[in-house]
């Protein structure tokens, strides 16, 4: 079965999610003159016929995080360009986050900016980065600090392409999928506890299901507040912390990982200033994650708490001087921009 999501902003889209729709892809993007896939030979490689747009040029850039550069986005707006793109030619992404993250940027740029659909082919792409209209790539003094904002057309979350996942990989986008369980998508976490062993087994109708259920709290979220002047914001719950470990391990950590860990901390903050109104959250939360095979604590990383808290006030994300957090009362009702003593902090992290 696949779902339609719809996104409802200025230019409202849709995003569907299941085994095998990327066989829709090619028809909808007949609807344009021309288009281009840009995408990791990788990628390609494993799931590029899925796609049906053989005879459309294929732009390829390294895999994974080194995709996020400005060399490589010189490079794809070169090829878009030889490839004969035009002011009305849709552009086609099919990859993980860094692929969506580079291409959106890309088409936001290309002539001023052509029309984009995100074909996600990791579990973090398709319940977070393809979906909500962000796009960056890295520079030299920190990640995601050269970006738009360029809504796709549409989005095709095909979980078939799932099955070639490592486990560092399936694990991160699990992370994710928890943070949106704990901002209140419905009925996610008790999905997640139903069935942990069908999504560590990489069961493609749970995953549909858990896909189904992010995209629809993304979609709700990104409405509110698209370009995160509050609301959206919450986005950023685990992020803080998840960030800071990202660093502290040079970034050999997935992201969705230090996120998990981020959850737990962040509980574990709203316990200490007495924000709870579930107190069992915490417990419940970490038993999750230990289901899902993910990490509940530095110890777990190996990562020293020390350090952590340096890195954590140059967070991007930071309002003012201090660091702000993004903290849970319950599921559903998060607390936002929230100081917390150095002190606290440091009672956390330990
Ligand atoms: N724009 C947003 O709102 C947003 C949100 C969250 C994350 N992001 C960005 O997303 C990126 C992380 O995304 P990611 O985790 O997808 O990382 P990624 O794109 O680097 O992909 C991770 C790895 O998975 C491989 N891969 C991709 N699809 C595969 C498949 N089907 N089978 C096997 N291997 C596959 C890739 O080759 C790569 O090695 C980060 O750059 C992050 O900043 C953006
Ligand atoms: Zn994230």
């Amino acid at each position: 079965v696949t779902e339609s999501i719809e996104v409802g902003l200025e230019h409202p889209y849709r995003a569907r999610v299941g085994p095998g729709c990327l066989s829709e892809v090619s028809e909808l993007a007949s609807a344009w003159s021309s288009c281009a896939v840009l995408t990791e030979a990788y990628v390609a490689g494993l799931h590029g016929d899925r796609l049906g747009l053989g005879d459309a040029p294929w732009i390829q850039v390294p895999r994974g995080e080194p995709a996020k550069s400005f060399s490589v986005l010189e490079d794809a707006l070169e090829e878009m360009a030889a490839a004969g793109l035009d002011r009305k030619s849709l552009l086609v992404t099919f990859g993980g986050g860094a692929v969506s993250d580079l291409g959106g940027l890309a088409a936001s740029l290309f002539m001023r900016g052509i029309d984009v659909v995100h074909c996600p082919t990791t579990l973090l792409a398709q319940v977070d980065a393809a979906l909500g209209g962000k796009t960056a790539v890295n520079i030299g003094q920190g990640r995601n600090l050269a970006g738009t904002f360029h809504q796709p057309r549409a989005v095709f979350a095909d979980t078939a392409t799932l099955s070639t996942l490592d486990d560092g990989a399936l694990r991160s986008g699990l992370g994710e999928a928890v943070k949106a369980a704990l901002l209140g998508a419905a009925g996610l976490f008790e999905t997640l506890e139903e069935r942990a062993e069908d999504l560590l087994a990489r069961d493609q109708d749970a995953l549909a299901e858990v896909v189904a259920s992010c995209c629809r709290l993304k979609a709700r979220v990104v409405e509110a507040d698209e370009r995160e002047r509050g609301r959206r914001k919450e986005l950023n719950l685990g992020h803080t912390f998840g960030h800071a470990i990202e660093v502290a391990s040079e970034f050999g950590i997935p992201h969705g990982v230090a996120v998990a860990v981020g959850l737990a901390l962040a509980l574990e903050c709203s316990r200490r200033l007495d924000l709870l109104e579930d107190r069992e959250l915490p417990g419940r939360t970490s038993r999750l994650l230990e289901r899902l095979g993910l990490p509940r604590s530095l110890a777990a990383l190996a990562i020293p708490a020390s350090g952590i808290v340096d890195r954590m006030s140059l967070d991007k994300k930071r309002a003012g001087s201090e660091p702000r957090f993004v903290l849970p009362r319950a599921i559903g009702r998060m607390e936002l921009d929230v100081r917390v003593a150095p002190e606290v902090l440091a009672q956390v992290l330990d």
